[in-house]
């Protein structure tokens, strides 16, 4: 039987580990990842909106390892960096000159005996940093079914159509694990077989140390093949045993950018069914990307086009997109977000967002809010039931609550070397096209004209408005365009005027009749 290897986060609780709590994980990540043709280190690139190292690790902290050991060596200061970012208790390694995945679990297993202070006993789990949809359910069952079974090796292996490229399983007659040969090193008849080694192990920490000590880099590649343990173990007359995994993509590593992207759209599809299985409505799984990090309520509807990334949380009955791309925002319950570009917002329960609006980082609006359509806000916090309907920007702004923002309303917060802050009461009503000149404050209940220029404190219950008295320059067309298309339409505007004037004729007499047609 091969492993159930669902896609659901599993944690292993601390009673189910601490009998199988394995002593360590050892992640290799030393290759360079020549073909992904990238000044990014391969295991740096990312899909569901994690490295491919994060995702290793996660899987193997998944099964809650008394110490987990990841080797590194190409750009060595960059993937170490990202590692420690991720996890500070990590043990980073680094390789040394001697090539191969024997070497690599050699140092980091010394580097594990070193920082335990004693030779480790127990279980050794080894896993790669590229192989991203490796799950912690399936690295459970590995270690389940090696301390169940006694052995002394236990490999992942899959069976799979066309083997090119990878270790093969060698079993004897009676189906044992006998060892694994290398493609480059292996025969036509063992090329032929197709039960492949993923390269993701659990060890008896002795059998791996000692079996280590004889593994040399006499083969094709001149390596130190970890493999070769498994051939060592068996002859000395260790148990060693596979689980075969009726997953592929979960032993699939990323080599180049091809197989990064089939991963990552596996991946999605995978994060999309737990949630659709969850309660949550997606209508178009193809057009709709959802980071693994990323939390969602029952009852949440996800419409085509929809991104969400990094710490998006989405809260019950809440409508998202279509269109809609969301990095680190929270949603409340029952709210929409419709064609919205946003990051590092909160939007409180039942408020409205969108169309065409770009949420930036501070925004929080308030329950029952809105921010409408061709609007941009920054570091504003808008209180319950307020609104910003239409046409602005709100830059390092404060408003209260049940106020009503203008059309084409902006915050000028910027001075040209400082940042100023408006801050707008409860209950305010701002006429179209306001400009706030930044700082200033809008007491509550106060009102602004259409066009003001608010330089000044305004305080509760006041009006304030810019007045530049209108000035109107009777026949200036035709004087200063004349011919023009303006002048040729004042001057027969003019002529109906005068005509209308001398017959009587009312000029609504057309809209009574439409307005009769209409009753
Ligand atoms: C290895 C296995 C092969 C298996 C395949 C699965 C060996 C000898 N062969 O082959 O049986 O089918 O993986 O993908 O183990 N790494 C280091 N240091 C090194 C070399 C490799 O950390 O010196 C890391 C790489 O970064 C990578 C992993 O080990 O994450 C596998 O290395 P790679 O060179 O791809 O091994 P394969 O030749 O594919
Ligand atoms: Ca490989």
């Amino acid at each position: 039987m091969g492993p159930q290897t669902s896609s659901t986060n599993h944690q292993v609780s601390d009673a189910e580990a601490g009998v199988l709590r394995p002593a360590a994980v050892i992640v290799l990540a030393a290759g360079a990842g020549t073909r992904m043709k990238s000044r990014t280190p391969k295991i740096l690139h990312t899909l569901g909106g994690r490295s491919m190292v994060g995702h290793a690790m996660a899987a193997a902290r998944g099964v809650v390892p008394e110490a987990m050991a990841v080797v590194v060596r190409h750009e060595r200061d960059l993937v170490a960096g990202h590692i420690a970012s991720l996890d500070s208790q990590a043990i980073i390694v680094d390789q040394d000159d001697v090539p191969g995945t024997g070497r690599a679990v050699q140092v980091a297993l010394e580097a594990l005996d070193r920082a335990a202070g004693a030779p480790l006993e127990g279980t050794i789990v080894v896993t790669y940093g590229d192989v991203p949809l490796l799950t912690a359910d399936t690295l459970a069952l590995l270690v389940e079914s090696h301390s169940a079974q006694e052995n002394s090796v236990t490999v992942l292996t899959a069976v799979l159509e066309d083997a090119t490229g990878y270790g093969r399983i060698l079993r004897a007659d009676d189906g044992t694990v006998t060892g694994i040969v290398e493609h480059k090193d292996a025969t036509d008849v063992q090329r032929a077989l197709n039960e492949i080694n993923s390269g993701i192990y659990a060890f008896d920490a002795a059998t791996l140390r000692g079996g280590l000590t004889s593994v040399t880099a006499g083969n094709a590649q001149g390596e130190m093949y970890l493999t070769d343990v498994l051939g060592i173990a068996s002859a000395q007359g260790g148990r060693v045993a596979a689980v075969v995994s009726n997953d592929p993509w979960q032993v699939e590593g990323a080599n180049d950018r091809v197989q990064l992207a089939a991963l990552g759209a596996e991946l999605n599809r995978r994060t999309l069914t737990r949630w659709m299985r969850a309660g949550v409505s997606i209508v178009d799984p193809s057009t709709t990307w959802v980071d693994t990090s990323v939390q969602l309520a029952e009852d949440v509807t996800l419409l085509p086009g929809t991104q969400l990334h990094g710490a998006c949380e989405i809260a019950r009955d809440a409508v998202v997109g279509p269109d809609t791309t969301l990095t680190d925002v929270v949603v409340g319950e029952g709210a929409t977000v419709l064609r919205t570009h946003g990051s590092g917002a909160r939007i409180s329960a039942r408020a409205t967002v969108g169309p065409f609006t770009y949420l930036r980082p501070g925004t929080v609006l308030g329950e029952d809010g809105k921010i409408g359509a061709f609007y941009e806000t920054k570091n504003v916090t808008i209180g319950r039931g307020s609104k910003l309907s239409h046409l602005g920007y709100a830059g390092d702004t404060e408003i209260g609550e049940d106020t009503n923002i203008g059309c084409g309303n902006i915050t000028a917060n910027y001075d040209g070397v400082n940042k100023h802050r408006t801050t707008i009461g409860s209950n305010v009503r701002t006429g179209s096209n306001t400009v706030f000149v930044a700082p200033v404050t809008i007491g509550d209940g106060a009102y602004t004209g259409a066009g003001a220029i608010v330089r000044s404190d305004v305080p509760p219950g006041a009006l304030a408005v810019s007045v530049a008295p209108q000035r109107t320059a009777e026949g200036w067309v035709q004087a200063k365009r004349p011919g023009s298309s303006a002048a040729t339409a004042a001057a027969s505007a003019q002529e109906q005027a005068s005509d209308t004037f001398a017959t009587g004729e009312s000029t609504s007499s057309t809209n009574s009749t439409d307005e009769s047609d209409s009753l």
